[in-house]
This record gives C-alpha cells, sequence and structure tokens, in this order.
C-alpha cells in the first residue's frame, strides 16, 4: 500500500528493514534475559508493549532492575527495526541497554538469529484475527496516506502478502511452529481474559505482578488518553502515537468486510495452515460463557 517494499525470504520489508535484519542475526546475541515481543502489524503489538514494560515496573522480583522501563510509553521500547537507532552495526548499542533488554519486531521468526529459538531468552508473540488485522492497516493506511486505493483492492494485496512483513498468514504460521518456546497469544483472548492473559505473560517472565493494576493502566482508554495527554508524538515509522488507538474492538471486520471478503480469508486460512494444527478457532474465546 505505501510502495518502495522488497521481498526478501518470502516476506515484504522495506529495503532498509531487510538490511537491519541482517545486521541484527549478525550481530545480536539473545541473552537469557531477554525479551522479544513479536507481532504481525496491527495485531496488538502497543497493547503488548504496554502490559509488559507494566508487568516488569510491578513485578515483585526484586533481583532485577526495571527502573529504566519507568519512563518508558507503550511505543519507546527498543524495536528491533529501528535502524536509526542501530544502524549498520547494531552491536554496540545492543550491549549498552539495561538488562532486562526489551524489544519489539514485526520480523517473522526466521528473520531473527537461530540461537534465539536456544538461548533462553523469552518470545512472546501476539496475533489477531486476519480480518480485524486488515481493518487496523486499511484504516492506518488511509491515516497516514489518504485512500489511493478502494479497500477491495487493498484486500487482493493483503490475501497475496502485499503488506509491510507480509504475507500474515507464513508470519503466523511461523511463531506457532514455535510455540513450544513461544508464548502464543491473542488479541482476541487477551481482550475477553486480560487478568488471566497478564498472570501469564508474567509467569513466563519469571515475575509476580500486580494484575489488575497492569490490566486497568493499560486498558484501551487509559493508553489511548495518555497518549493524547503527551501531545503530538511520532512514532519512528512516521505514525502519530494516537494513529495506535482506534477502536481497540474484536470484530470490526463486520463493518468493513462482506462474508464473501470473510470466506476468502478462511479459505487462504485452510489452505496455508493445512496441516499444522493452526485455524482460525484459535481465535474464539469463550470467555463470556
Ligand atoms: P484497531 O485499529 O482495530 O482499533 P498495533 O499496536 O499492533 O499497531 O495494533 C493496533 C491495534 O491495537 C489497533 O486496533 C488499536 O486500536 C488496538 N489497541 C491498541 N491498544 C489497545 C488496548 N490497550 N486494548 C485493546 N486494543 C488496543
Amino acid at each position: 500500500v505505501d510502495g518502495q517494499r522488497s521481498r526478501y525470504k518470502g516476506f515484504w520489508f522495506k529495503p532498509e528493514f531487510i538490511t537491519a535484519s541482517e545486521a541484527i542475526r549478525a550481530h545480536y546475541k539473545p541473552l537469557p534475559s531477554d525479551i522479544i515481543l513479536a507481532s504481525f502489524p496491527k495485531t496488538g503489538t502497543t497493547w503488548l508493549k504496554a502490559l509488559t514494560s507494566s508487568i516488569l515496573r510491578h513485578s515483585s522480583t526484586t533481583h532485577s532492575d526495571h527502573d529504566h522501563l519507568d519512563h518508558l510509553n507503550p511505543h519507546e521500547v527498543v524495536p528491533f527495526l529501528e535502524i536509526e537507532v542501530f544502524g549498520e552495526n547494531p552491536s554496540k548499542e545492543i550491549t549498552e541497554i539495561s538488562s532486562p533488554r526489551v524489544f519489539n519486531t514485526h520480523l517473522p521468526l526466521s528473520f531473527l538469529p537461530e540461537t534465539v529459538k536456544t538461548s533462553g531468552c523469552r518470545v512472546i508473540y501476539i496475533t489477531r484475527h486476519p480480518a480485524d488485522t486488515f481493518v487496523s492497516l486499511w484504516h492506518l493506511y488511509n491515516n497516514k496516506f489518504g485512500t489511493e486505493i478502494s479497500i477491495r483492492e487493498a484486500f487482493d494485496e493483503f490475501c497475496k502478502g502485499l503488506v509491510p512483513a507480509g504475507p500474515y498468514f507464513e508470519h503466523v504460521l511461523e511463531f506457532w511452529e514455535a510455540r513450544d518456546r513461544v508464548l502464543f497469544v491473542t488479541y482476541e483472548d487477551l481482550k475477553a481474559k486480560p487478568e488471566e492473559n497478564v498472570r501469564k505473560i508474567a509467569e513466563f517472565l519469571g515475575c509476580k505482578t500486580m494484575v489488575e493494576k497492569v490490566v486497568k493502566d493499560c486498558s484501551f482508554e487509559n493508553l489511548r488518553n495518555t497518549s493524547k495527554e503527551r501531545g503530538e508524538g511520532v512514532h519512528w515509522s512516521g505514525t502519530k502515537y494516537d494513529m495506535f488507538f482506534r477502536k481497540g474492538v474484536v470484530g470490526d471486520w463486520k463493518n468493513h468486510l462482506t462474508q464473501e471478503m470473510m470466506k476468502e480469508l478462511e479459505d487462504l486460512a485452510d489452505l496455508k495452515w493445512r496441516g499444522s494444527g493452526l485455524d482460525l478457532n484459535i481465535f474464539n474465546t469463550t470467555a463470556s460463557q
């Protein structure tokens, strides 16, 4: 949608992110205390970032120092893709971050160093139903660039994988296949059972936290208001901070997509996830029962 993307190892990224990912693969040596928040764009990245920094800040674990996280807003967890920060040789900058180092990335698992899987570092992957993911992306691009193409054309591009970090289905599948080492969280489940998920994330990170406080502090309204109060900040990717908070609900696709479009997504999921044990039912939640 925004042009200027190249295909690399099956995924679409801006050329500078590809260079950055090569540098990360060459120079980044994960530590057991590292935390990597991974996601496909628009699946709840900002929420997971806020939750993670809040969980750590309200952790009763005394042995590690989380003071450096105090000033963070959800957008300031050090991003992997921030080539301006890490440059061509990121090893120095990465080494200088104090522990625990919290990264976030939209890179697929296969773009990260192999040692991410063996170093003992914690990887949390958040994902979301492709229909709502697409609708969120569609709104972001409309906001940022104006409506240059129709929603139907944008939807076709999403299905073909021609979006940043696309294709969606392969991205999710990579992390799903590593789920014995990766904590796999869905936006829908987080929305339905926030306390349970915060407890699970804290446990995965090896700490006890103030679950209710974390959930409240990171509610959609709270994060959106905080972002507003802080004024017109712009994320390094050029997105205004307030654009990360739009509607924050499950099922907005119904206001934008036809049943046929949904069927197309279901067919794609069937085709691309066949045999993996992964299907769109992971986005169903039983919380209200
Ligand atoms: P919508 O556009 O559907 O509202 P990302 O952070 O990966 O870019 O994802 C952005 C999406 O997460 C947006 O979805 C945004 O509104 C939603 N979001 C952000 N913070 C949230 C929160 N605290 N609770 C629920 N949804 C949130």
